[in-house]
């Protein structure tokens, strides 16, 4: 694969109403952002996706666009963005948006026309009409937020289609008016001056046009809809036209949200003439529940099973094409909390272990807000206290399913998107200095210890630790470019691999464990390029070498001792 621009950047997701409220209402927004682009530039990084801004009703947190052209005012206005494409542009930094085309939300003007007119509506066609039958709806799949997939149009008889929420109608791509109207759309935005798009939810755009009903897998009489709507037949037609009509026209990065695509497939999503830049895989993210929608089926899981998942998807992700690496996200818990067990949490090595860990993996490194200094989930006592639509369906799911509220709420701890979603830690002063007003979404209460003031001020913090490993990856390219070889594979508790690159050799050693362990170097004289604990040497001859508990160390191969390969 030829070099690309956007192999070597370094990606920071950020959720815009969690992280900083430049106008006290509670709410994060644009101007907040822009505000604090010197925190960005100082970190490192090269560039912002923003989940999304557009107008919604926020039923799903702005994923439920009513108005794809204007902005949610709540976030701010077009003159806004503008300026903070403008500012981030001088400080090296690029701007790339959410898009969001699976579905929109129920108050799209589309939407409501046919609401108000579900006979005779222009856009009857733009969503996924259905009758019932006899009474029932058309067919028993279970939506990705709960209930049926199917919710009735008015009093026709009819139903309309939703893959997520029922404020969430699909969009009927079947139809080429749906199609011009969003590649209209997606060119507006492009000629705007973003880098590009982090493609929502793409997998389900193709739906299984039988409508068959399947065998319940659930209490509820329903089954997971993802068998006939993700990943379906003829979803090359769509996504290839798509990336034909936007995408191919410009030098932009598309990063798909692609769950779903086995992996002979990953060719035709990100090969040479792919449909994206890159994808996510997210088989590795969901290792701790039997299935990303499933959350009360846990699954007990360890180092080995992880290292199995991150290998395979990096040996196919090599390949064919390029991945975007992640540890965290605004749909995921807190990393530290899912890795990392409760009783060895040493929260600065393993914080900075499991980042190091990801990071210097193959393809475009993403680091999600907050997960630079560590955040943790957070701990709420009542479903009352919930925000995610997706926390309480998976509570009174586990509940149907036989689990008692405890229980339940013990899953939703553990894995609701809202541990993601707190505030973002400035400072320890009120509200942890995102806002001064009562945020939007009950704050995490310690960033009164875990924030960005004292990391800046503490001689060794996971947030200075990323500022160094960003500058590192910055001047390796073997890091950014290097093929990735899994190293020790058969070992309990150490993950480790190699990158080499023309003449360059990295090895990588990452102690998932409260124990030192031993690590055997092949032979040659090396120098560390990262690690977080203290080194006395800066070079290394030896042929092993203790690992300190929850110990990340990069070796660079001294050239001399590099065989040149092929
Ligand atoms: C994606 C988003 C998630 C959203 C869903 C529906 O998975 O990451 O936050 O709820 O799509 O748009
Ligand atoms: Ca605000």
């Amino acid at each position: 694969m030829d070099k690309k621009w956007w192999q070597k950047e370094v990606i920071y997701q950020i959720y815009p109403k969690s992280f900083y409220d430049s106008n006290n209402d509670g709410i994060g927004d644009i101007r907040g952002i822009t505000e604090k682009l010197d925190y960005l530039e100082t970190l490192g990084i090269t560039m912002v996706w923003i989940c999304p801004i557009y107008q919604s009703p926020m039923a799903d947190n702005g994923y439920d666009i009513s108005d794809y052209y204007q902005l949610n005012p709540e976030f701010g206005q077009m003159a806004d963005l503008e300026e903070l494409i403008e500012k981030a542009k001088g400080k090296g930094i690029k701007i790339v948006l959410d898009l969001v085309i699976n579905h929109t939300s129920d108050e799209h003007p589309w939407f409501k026309d046919l609401l108000a007119n579900p006979a005779s509506s222009k856009y009857r066609d733009f969503y996924v009409l259905k009758p019932g039958k006899e009474g029932k709806p058309p067919t028993n799949w279970r939506s990705v937020f709960g209930g049926s997939v199917w919710e009735p149009l008015q009093d026709t008889g009819e139903y309309y289609f939703h893959s997520f929420g029922v404020k969430q109608p699909d969009l009927n791509w079947e139809n080429s008016e749906v199609r011009e109207e969003l590649y209209k759309m997606i060119n507006y935005w492009l000629e705007k001056g973003i880098a590009g798009f982090r493609v929502d939810a793409i997998t389900f755009i193709k739906k299984d046009q039988t409508f068959e009903d399947l065998p319940a897998d659930g209490v509820d009489g329903l089954v997971k809809c993802t068998k006939k709507t993700r990943n379906q037949p003829g979803i090359e037609t769509f996504l290839h036209e798509l990336n034909e009509r936007t995408f191919s026209k410009y030098d932009c990065v598309t990063i798909g949200e692609a769950p779903g695509v086995p992996y002979d497939q990953f060719g035709d999503y990100v090969g040479e003439n792919g449909y994206f830049s890159m994808i996510f895989d997210f088989k590795y993210a969901d290792l701790d529940v039997a299935s990303g929608s499933e959350w009360f089926k846990r699954v007990d899981w360890d180092v080995l099973d992880l290292k199995k998942l991150l290998f395979t998807s990096q040996k196919e992700l090599q390949k064919n094409g390029w991945g975007a690496n992640f540890l965290e996200n605004h749909d995921q818990n807190r990393s530290i909390s899912k890795y990392i067990k409760e009783e060895e949490n040493r929260h600065y090595y393993s914080g900075t272990m499991l980042g190091a860990m990801f990071f210097n993996l193959r393809g475009t490194p993403f680091i999600y807000q907050g997960q630079e200094l560590g955040m943790t989930n957070d701990k709420r006592e009542s479903i009352d206290e919930f925000d995610d639509i997706s926390s309480i369906d998976q509570y009174y799911r586990s509940i149907n399913e036989g689990f008692s509220e405890e229980e339940a709420l013990h899953f939703i701890n553990l894995r609701s998107r809202d541990n993601s979603r707190t505030p973002f830690h400035w400072n320890a002063g009120e509200n942890g200095g995102f806002s001064n007003v009562k945020p939007w979404l009950g704050m995490n209460e310690n960033y009164k210890t875990i924030n960005v003031q004292q990391q800046e001020l503490e001689p060794h913090s996971i947030l200075k630790f990323y500022k160094e490993m960003i500058k590192v990856r910055q001047t390796s390219e073997c890091l950014i470019y290097g093929v990735i070889e899994p190293l020790m594979e058969s070992h309990p508790t150490i993950i480790a691999y190699k990158r080499r690159y023309n003449k360059e050799e990295a090895v990588c050693y990452f102690n998932f464990s409260n124990e030192s362990q031993a690590i055997e170097l092949e032979n040659g004289s090396y120098r560390v390029l990262l690690t977080n604990y203290k080194v006395k040497d800066q070079s290394i001859d030896a042929a092993s070498f203790m690992l300190r508990p929850y110990q990340a160390l990069i070796l660079q191969k001294k050239e001399e001792s590099c065989h040149e390969q092929i």
